[in-house]
């Protein structure tokens, strides 16, 4: 049977949602408008050269969150619709209750939030709706504007790990490995622990589905 997953979560400002065709050419203007900084960091990003591999990316995450293999998401903007990036539950392993996130977001949406909003929804989901033990984050420590997101929201960095380089001749990559387990949730002021601490409706740290419905 397949696990329920809500086709949309909506936060105070962004919307997340998977990518259908119809998102096709938003998803591809923001990905040539941003290939200067997204390159250093995401790879698949020189696999999407034309709008048709766009399209043909976007058919291979439908498939994949049908069958519930990945879930990947698009970031919306909440008020405007405008496609903002993509953010997810990937290397999800269903038997563990594990799942990791990752993100990006278009360069002219930098340094706006969003993308903690995102990856807060998508931990809330991960911890409140599917039943996880375990939300991680991997980060090339260089990369100081992603390290900083789970920083932001109280992660806690486990362990370095060393990762074979795409490039033999190439000295291993290194990872900052960030998680979540269930008890690091409910401690945080976001988190789980909302539930004993009596905050009312409306609080930051209501869910985001019934937040939604109120706004
Ligand atoms: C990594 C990346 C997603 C981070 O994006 P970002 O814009 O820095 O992250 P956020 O959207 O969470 O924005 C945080 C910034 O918004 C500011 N901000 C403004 N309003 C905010 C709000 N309401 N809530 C939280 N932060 C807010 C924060 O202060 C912070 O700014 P600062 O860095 O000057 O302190 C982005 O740099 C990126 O797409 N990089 C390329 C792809 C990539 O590296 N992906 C990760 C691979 S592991």
């Amino acid at each position: 049977m397949l696990i329920e997953i809500p086709e949309e979560i909506q936060g105070p400002r962004v919307l997340l949602r998977p990518l259908g065709p119809a998102d096709a050419p938003a998803a591809w203007q923001a990905l040539e408008q941003s290939r200067e900084h997204l390159a250093p960091w995401i790879p698949w990003v020189q696999d999407l050269r034309t709008l048709e591999d766009a399209r043909t990316a976007i058919n291979r995450s439908r498939t994949r969150w049908q069958r519930r293999q990945d879930l990947s998401v698009g970031i919306f903007n909440r008020e405007t619709g405008r496609f903002l990036g993509g953010t997810g539950l990937h290397r999800i392993d269903w038997t563990a209750r594990s799942f990791e996130i990752g993100y990006w977001i278009r360069q002219d949406a930098q340094r706006r939030g969003y993308v903690t909003e995102a990856v807060q929804l998508l931990v809330r989901l991960a911890f409140e709706r599917l039943g996880a033990t375990r939300v991680e984050i991997r980060v090339d420590p260089r990369n100081t504007r992603s390290v900083q997101v789970p920083e932001r929201l109280g992660f806690v960095l486990e362990r370095t790990r060393r990762e074979s380089a795409a490039d033999p001749t190439s000295p291993p990559a290194v990872r900052w490995i960030f998680s979540l387990l269930q008890a690091d949730y409910a401690r945080l002021p976001w988190g789980g622990a909302r539930h004993t601490r009596g905050r009312g409706r409306g609080s930051r740290g209501e869910p985001p589905q019934s937040r939604a419905a109120k706004d």
